[in-house]
């Protein structure tokens, strides 16, 4: 999966070296970043003119945890993006413009919560959101309490794309990882459109991918 995805990824930067892509963090695409930092390494993938927006970041969060951090030391830090390329929603007034500006966003990768949250877009989240910020709900900081030491030192609070901003992107890449995440991914993708399931809109995109390292069959239950 993580090879295909980045096949995916390195394909849009070869055909338009100039992408804005949009990067999620998490353990899902991992994988992913490593085959393209290996990729980048051995000079074969140029991001000297792509453009990269985080999805989301935490709000008061210690640097080493946060998902700039965690995208410098999983991708940026192998590649040739410039810095002034690498752009995160929390300490920007317009988050909107600024894609726009770049360009739009021409391929967004997102991964799926348990609770069928895409970026921090959280359950109830409407259709028509761009970037805010969130309360986490109590679901996503206990799934991401392992990577903190205890759910209570998780942040409360997330910026975030909202689902109109992800809805824009010209490609939607949605994947997801492990057995546990199938029965969201089916009432995502299977199930109608609904803002209890936020990855639900995805539904909408013209342009959805998904990849999956288990059996997904969205029209079989
Ligand atoms: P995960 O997170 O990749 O760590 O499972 C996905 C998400 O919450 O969007």
């Amino acid at each position: 999966m993580s090879l295909r995805v980045a096949e995916a990824v390195a394909g849009q930067l070869r055909a338009k070296p100039d992408s804005c892509l949009g990067l999620p963090t998490g353990r899902t695409p991992l994988g992913c970043y490593q085959v393209l930092a290996q990729w980048s390494r051995l000079g074969s993938l140029d991001w000297r003119s792509a453009t990269c927006f985080a999805l989301d970041e935490y709000i008061n969060v210690a640097d080493e945890m946060s998902f700039a951090h965690y995208l410098e030391t999983n991708i940026f830090r192998y590649t040739n993006l410039p810095a002034d390329r690498q752009f995160t929603p929390l300490a920007v007034d317009d988050y909107e413009s600024l894609i726009r500006r770049a360009g739009g966003l021409d391929l967004i990768l997102v991964g799926i919560g348990h609770n069928g949250h895409i970026a921090f877009n959280e359950p109830g989240t409407p259709k028509l959101s761009w970037t805010h910020c969130t309360w986490l709900t109590e679901s996503t900081r206990q799934a991401n309490a392992a990577l903190f030491g205890s759910e209570d030192r998780v942040p409360t609070m997330a910026v975030t794309m909202g689902v109109q901003t992800i809805l824009t992107a010209r490609r939607v890449l949605l994947i997801a990882s492990g057995q546990q995440k199938h029965g969201i991914l089916q009432r995502a993708l299977a199930d109608g459109v609904n803002s209890d399931v936020p990855a639900s809109f995805l539904q909408e995109h013209p342009h959805l991918e998904v990849f999956t390292d288990f059996d997904f069959d969205r029209n079989s239950r």
